[in-house]
């Protein structure tokens, strides 16, 4: 059966392993690494990894090593991951959520490294001045733009609710307010096309959702060049060239890499392909990251109990939060309970021994690692090393 030679891999790689255990496959994550990194190359433009999809350091400078020179830096979640992966040697930083009570770690971190941050909001620079003034630094700021896509300029939002800042004008003049004060240096723009690189298209047994998906991506999509491009055109000529155009994410690297605006383009998801990622077009990439459970009961023939397993995902919920059935193939969860806060029934018609491994992938790459203090890296059939987590090194960074 399809996978069959892939479970027995894991299988033997798990032997001896306590369940539940999360893994990491090293060669479908090469594999995804060259794929996501090709066209930002052939581009010329620089990759930088978003860490909130991969929350392991190990994992981080893997993806770095691979990427060699294309990629520049660092997409980060919380000041006190900036700050933290500032003292540990990373050298360009971009924050690209802001924060006003954590203001201080920010301008902190720019003792070691080019650490900055991404802001929409006056409330913002004053908060930000004041903190590089009391750290003697000078933080760079870039301005998160609203990419979201409203038809005629109205009606329905259509991607994420971020920034406010929707026009060139009004990016230029929070650009100019940033360049005015003390403390704060302009950097650049950031402007994620969360419609695009977010929303899966080719979902099975959603058509309707895919069509309507696939409308929306292809709508936005001169909406998005568009805006991009008047906003690096108005700072330039204010005066205020940016250092950095950031856009782009798993679901549009290719695209985005072909965007004449942007300098580089974030990856995450993508390089660990959680669950979430199988569900585009045209994006071909290897599930490279999942957790084992263990079969522990056999309540009736074709149903087997394994021990943990609620991992779900963050967003709306639904089904497609849930984690994936991976391997051995051809099992399902029960509608009726799902995955359970400390048991979770599968069904199968396959001849499962209890003790065996089942194996899931979770729904989004980077909440996997927030369940366990470390990943077993895998090569082939064997345990190459493992690789601690955000958390397993004590680290919760948005908690
Ligand atoms: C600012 C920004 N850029 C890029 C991404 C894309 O990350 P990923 O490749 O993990 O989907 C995200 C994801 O939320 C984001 O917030």
């Amino acid at each position: 059966m399809a996978g069959d030679e892939q479970y027995e891999r894991y299988r033997r790689a798990l032997a001896g392993e306590r369940l539940p255990a999360a893994l990491v496959d090293l060669d479908a994550l090469d594999a995804n690494v060259d794929r996501l990194v090709a066209p930002i190359r052939a581009a010329g433009k620089r990759l930088r990894v978003a860490t909130k999809s991969l929350r392991c350091p190990e994992l981080i400078d893997h993806v770095l090593e691979r990427a060699g020179q294309t990629a520049i830096g660092l997409m980060t979640y919380s000041a006190a991951e900036t700050a933290w992966l500032a003292e540990r040697g990373a050298r360009d930083l971009l924050l690209a959520y802001p924060t006003l009570r954590d203001a201080d770690l920010v301008a902190a971190a720019n003792r070691h490294a080019t650490a900055a941050i991404a802001i929409d909001a006056a409330e913002h620079v004053e908060v930000l001045a004041a903190a590089a003034a009391r750290a003697g630094a000078t933080v760079p700021v870039v301005i998160d733009v609203d990419m979201s896509y409203r038809p005629l300029g109205r009606g329905p939002h259509l991607g994420v609710r971020r920034s406010p800042l929707r026009s060139a004008d009004d990016v230029v003049a929070l650009a100019r307010a940033i360049a005015g004060r003390a403390g704060l240096r302009f950097h650049g723009v950031l402007g994620y096309e969360a419609q695009i690189a977010g929303l899966g298209d080719a979902a099975p047994a959603q058509r309707a959702q895919n069509a309507v998906v696939r409308a929306i991506k292809a709508r936005s999509a001169p909406h998005v060049l568009a805006l991009r491009r008047a906003s690096v055109d108005a700072h330039a000529a204010a005066g205020l060239a940016p250092t950095i155009v950031n856009g782009g994410g798993t679901g549009s690297a290719a695209w985005s890499a072909r965007d004449p605006a942007l300098t580089e383009v974030t990856v995450g998801s993508g390089f660990l392909a959680s669950g979430l990622f199988d569900d585009y077009r045209g994006l071909l990439l290897e599930p490279a990251a999942g957790f084992a459970l263990e079969v522990v009961r056999r309540p009736a023939p074709d149903i087997y109990t394994c021990l943990g397993g609620g991992f779900v995902a963050s967003g709306a919920p639904a089904p497609d939060r849930l984690p994936r059935p991976w391997l051995p193939a051809g099992f399902t969860l029960l509608g009726t309970e799902g995955a359970g806060e400390v048991q979770t029934p599968i069904r199968t018609r396959r001849d499962l021994a209890l003790g065996d491994p089942v194996l899931f992938r979770h729904a989004k790459a980077g909440e996997l690692a927030e369940h366990v203090r470390e990943y077993l890296v895998i090569r082939g059939d064997r345990v190459v090393s493992r690789a601690a987590t955000y958390r397993g090194l004590g680290h919760c960074f948005l908690g």
